[in-house]
């Protein structure tokens, strides 16, 4: 059996690969279970670095469970010449599910409101409880037009939103045939009811969202971050929150994340966070399992990955 590194995966991955690979532990990996690995399964998010591939002098491959790879020093696996596979695509639908999910819930108090629904207080129908935003017709802007922000913007035609985008290139077709308008990220905050941040994290999109942002977004915006947590900063969307500069904010992703226990975001109420539940589905999974086994598969018989981040 081939050797290979990983943190814990369920059943699906030997059940998908036919038992073929033996896992040694990634995270608490010893030197010998370095120099036996000829793969790394990078499953949740565990950092990989130049480090961990110089102490597996047979590394031959580097599979990510998932498309962002900004745990994953992909520079130091270049300069070693070890491929790094993703798996994009397959989980675009769920996402973008996800961020409607999101959306839906904080606009129309849905934890706010179960919580009530369980408790005493709940004895009769009162018309003016919990009223929220109304979600059709508003404005949503969406930072980062891939192929997640398509799948959002798609959503979004169906509850007849005016759909703004931002993206560090125009996406004619998607304007064409999604009716989203490219628009500066200041128009995008100042017009959008909803800000849905579906962008990579890289070194231009971290720390995106700060206080500016915030401020410039209007009083009774909703912030949804289906990215990477630190897309925002953390504390100056707690003060926003606090002082409703903006009006509440949907979290599929946090920095640091988790939060510590003790963190004032997880007191607020005008807050719905979720654990990077973003792909969370179980089409999904399975699909996203089979792409990780495939370029697994791929780079230890030495064959061009399917899908190949560098
Ligand atoms: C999950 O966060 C992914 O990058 O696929």
């Amino acid at each position: 059996m081939e050797i290979i590194l990983s943190d814990p995966v369920p059943p699906l991955f030997d059940e998908l690969s036919n038992g073929r690979f033996e896992i040694r532990p990634l995270t608490t990996s010893t030197n010998s279970d370095c120099e036996a690995a000829v793969a790394i399964l990078v499953y949740g998010h565990p950092p990989v670095d130049g480090a961990l591939m110089d102490a597996c002098p047979n590394l031959k491959v580097i599979s990510n469970h998932g498309v962002g790879v900004d745990h994953i020093d992909v520079a130091a696996a270049t300069a070693r010449g070890i491929p790094v596979g993703n798996t994009p695509g397959c989980l675009d639908a769920a996402t973008a599910d996800m961020t409607m999910a999101l959306i839906l819930s904080v606009a129309r108090n849905v934890v706010v409101g179960d919580h009530f629904a369980r408790s005493p207080e709940f004895d009769h129908y009162q018309p003016a409880l919990l009223i929220g935003q109304e979600v059709t017709g508003s404005t949503l802007g969406i930072v980062g037009m891939g192929r997640i922000g398509a799948e959002v913007a798609k959503r979004a035609n169906a509850f007849d939103m005016r759909v703004l985008y931002h993206n560090r290139n125009r996406r004619p077709e998607i304007e064409e045939l999604l009716g989203a308008e490219f628009v500066s990220m200041d128009q995008l905050l100042r017009e959008s009811d909803f800000v849905s941040l579906n962008c990579p994290l890289t070194p231009e999109t971290t720390g995106l969202i700060g206080a500016k942002e915030l401020l410039a977004m209007k009083s009774t915006g909703i912030l949804i971050n289906m990215a990477r947590g630190p897309v925002v900063q953390t504390g100056a969307l707690c003060d926003a929150l606090t002082a409703g500069q903006i009006a509440a904010a949907g979290l599929d992703v946090t920095d640091p994340e988790p939060l510590p226990r003790d963190h004032p975001l997880l007191q607020l109420k005008n807050v719905i966070i979720t654990p990077h539940l973003g792909s969370a589905s179980n089409v999904t999974r399975m699909r996203m399992m089979q792409m990780t086994i495939d370029n697994l598969a791929a780079g230890v018989e030495g064959r061009e990955l399917p899908n190949r981040v560098c």
